[in-house]
C-alpha cells in the first residue's frame, strides 16, 4: 500500500460493543474507516458524532444483497478497501422462553431462528468477504479478520446454532486463505473468550463464574484488548493466514 495513502478498513457490525470499540481504535490509529449497524440508532448516531469522517451504513445482513451493496458502497465511498473486518452476530433467537439461568437449548430453537442466525453469523460473512476480495486485489492485498468466538473451538455450554456458527467461520477462513493467498490476501479468525459485556449479556450469571474459574487470568475480558488483537490483525498482519486465534486468557 502506499505509505501517504490512508489505511482504508470496513468494519461489519461497528455498532456493537466490540465493534465500535475496533472503530474507535481504528479511527484512533488514522484509518479511513466504514462502519455497519442494524437496530443500533443511538449508538451509531453517537459514533458519527464521534468519529467525524467515518462512514456508517445501515444493513439488514439477513439480506444478502443487502450484504453486497454495503460493501460495493463502501469501496466506493472509501475509494478502496484494504481490511474487512466481521464482528456482527447474534447469540440467542425467538423460539420458546429460556428457563432461568440457562442457555438457548436443543427444544428452544425452531426453524425461522437457526435460518435467521446462520444467514447473520455466517452467510453475511460468505457475501461481505466475497464483495471485498475484488477491492483487495485491486489495491495488492489486503486482511480479512472475522470475529468468531471460543465456543466455535471448545466445548462449552453455549446455544448450539451459535457455537456452529463460530465454528464455520473457521473452515470458512482455511479455504478462503488458500483460495485469496496468491493474492496476497490473509484471512484469519479471532476467537475471544467471554468478554465484559456485548452478546455475554445473554450468559447465565453462573457460567460466567464458572470461566472466570477455569480461566487461567481469572476474568472475562475486555473490550479493548480483543480490539487491540483485532487492529493488529487489519493492519500489520503480512504472514499469518488461514489461522484461528484464540484470545481468552487460557480457559
Ligand atoms: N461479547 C462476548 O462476550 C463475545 C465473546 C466471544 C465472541 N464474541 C463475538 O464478538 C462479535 C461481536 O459481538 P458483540 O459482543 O460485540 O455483540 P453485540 O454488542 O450484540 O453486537 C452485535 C452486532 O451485530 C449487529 N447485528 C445483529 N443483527 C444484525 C442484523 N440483522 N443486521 C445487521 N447487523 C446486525 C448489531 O447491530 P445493531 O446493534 O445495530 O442491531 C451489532 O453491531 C461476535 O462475532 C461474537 O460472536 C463476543
Amino acid at each position: 500500500m502506499d505509505s501517504m495513502k490512508r489505511f482504508r478498513c470496513v468494519i461489519v457490525g461497528g455498532s456493537g460493543a466490540l465493534g465500535s470499540t475496533i472503530c474507535r481504535r481504528l479511527y484512533k490509529d488514522g484509518a479511513h474507516i466504514g462502519w455497519t449497524y442494524h437496530s443500533g440508532e443511538v449508538i451509531a448516531a453517537n459514533l458519527r458524532g464521534e468519529l467525524p469522517d467515518s462512514v456508517g451504513l445501515r444493513v439488514d445482513l439477513r439480506d444478502t444483497t443487502q450484504v453486497e451493496q454495503t460493501i460495493a458502497a463502501f469501496a466506493q465511498q472509501l475509494g478502496g478497501i484494504d481490511a474487512l473486518i466481521h464482528c456482527a452476530a447474534i447469540c440467542l433467537t425467538p423460539g420458546d422462553e429460556i428457563p432461568p439461568d440457562q442457555t438457548q437449548k436443543l427444544p428452544h430453537v425452531h426453524r425461522a431462528g437457526w435460518d435467521e442466525l446462520m444467514a447473520i453469523n455466517v452467510s453475511s460473512v460468505y457475501f461481505a468477504c466475497r464483495e471485498a476480495v475484488p477491492h483487495m486485489q485491486a489495491a495488492g492485498g489486503g486482511n480479512i479478520v472475522l470475529v468468531g468466538s471460543v465456543s466455535g473451538t471448545r466445548p462449552l455450554p453455549s446455544p448450539i446454532h451459535y457455537a456452529t456458527s463460530r465454528t464455520a467461520l473457521e473452515g470458512m477462513a482455511r479455504a478462503m486463505s488458500k483460495e485469496v493467498g496468491p493474492d496476497n490476501i490473509r484471512v484469519n479468525v479471532i476467537e475471544p473468550g467471554i468478554l465484559e459485556a456485548g452478546v455475554s449479556r445473554s450468559l447465565p450469571g453462573t457460567l460466567r463464574e464458572e470461566y472466570e474459574k477455569h480461566c487461567a487470568l481469572k476474568r472475562v475480558g475486555t473490550m479493548s484488548e480483543i480490539a487491540n488483537v483485532v487492529a493488529w490483525f487489519a493492519q500489520h498482519n503480512t504472514y499469518v493466514t488461514g489461522q484461528n486465534i484464540l484470545v481468552d486468557g487460557a480457559l
